[in-house]
């Protein structure tokens, strides 16, 4: 089975990497928010909607007003995920709403700009793939359409499988661009594209915005604030995660820095392993 299929078919409730490293998003985002009175969070769904409980176990539901809109592409699972409990039951609270938008992030995009006055936004493109062309794409438009902006955050996932990374080809019309964002004494070896794919095209959205703005006059420049940046592993596929806060922008284009994974478990400190007995089988 090949990786990354067998990263989708294990369930989330399952994935405690994975989950042990939203936490720390979450926490870092609440830490970082100050006060605020609402939050909407967008994410894609799957059945469970498992990261939605994530969320409201660190930001509390008795303090914040929280709408939750979630984009599932498979109509079946959006259905069904109605009516499971984690939707059923969080949607009967006063504090919170849940909205399950059944198309691609984000064909409709009515229910984001019904929300988008007088909240901050966090987003968590939790990609299945690795992160490309494609998905800057949305970003660009979120962007373009006012629906991600100042003081909102940012969470994207990548697959980082080494059949996609470690291919010579990943991310090799982007080298020059590498060093036009990172500066031209920069080495682009793979270590270093895979660890700065995501930073790069996003900052290649923020620069297309940039332009934009520049003739538009409408809305501020905006800069991505590197937060977090992990690597988490619950099957055979590494996946990473990676937190921005957006800022509205001083100067322009500003240059990225190459920036390392935490790791798990290291980014949690890790317990000594005692050393396994060998028994003597030979005596
Ligand atoms: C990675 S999971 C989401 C899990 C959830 N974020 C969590 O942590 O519990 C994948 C689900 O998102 C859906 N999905 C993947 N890409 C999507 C996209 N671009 N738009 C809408 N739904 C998407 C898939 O159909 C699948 O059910």
């Amino acid at each position: 089975m090949a990786g990354t299929q067998l990263y989708h078919d294990y369930l989330q409730p399952f994935r405690i990497q994975k989950r042990l490293t939203l936490n720390q998003c979450f926490k870092t985002v609440q830490a970082d928010a100050g006060t605020f009175d609402a939050l909407t969070y967008v994410t894609f769904g799957g059945l469970d909607l498992y990261d939605a409980m994530d969320l409201v176990a660190v930001f509390d539901i008795r303090k914040h007003k929280i709408n939750i809109v979630s984009y599932e592409q498979d109509r079946r699972i959006a259905a069904d995920s109605r009516v499971r409990p984690v939707a059923a039951t969080l949607s009967r609270i006063a504090t919170v709403s849940i909205e399950i938008v059944p198309t691609e992030f984000f064909e409709n995009s009515t229910p984001l700009h019904q929300l988008r006055e007088n909240t901050r936004f966090v987003y968590f493109l939790d990609y299945t793939g690795t992160f490309g062309n494609r998905q800057i794409d949305s970003l660009s438009e979120l962007f373009s359409d006012g629906l991600l902006r100042d003081q909102d955050y940012l969470m994207i996932t990548s697959c980082i499988s080494p059949r996609i990374v470690r291919q010579a080809r990943f991310m090799l019309p982007y080298e020059d661009t590498f060093k036009l964002f990172y500066g031209a004494s920069i080495v682009v070896d793979q270590e270093f594209k895979i660890r700065n794919h995501v930073d790069l095209l996003v900052g290649i959205a923020l620069s297309r915005f940039e332009r934009e703005t520049l003739t538009t006059g409408s809305q501020p420049p905006l800069y991505a604030k590197l937060l977090r940046k992990f690597r988490y592993q619950d099957t055979r596929t590494p996946m990473g995660l990676w937190l921005y806060r957006f800022e509205r922008s001083l100067i322009r284009s500003a240059k990225l820095e190459d920036g390392s994974f935490e790791e798990f478990p290291q980014a949690f400190a890790k317990k000594e392993g005692k050393e396994e007995e060998i028994p003597n089988i030979f005596e």
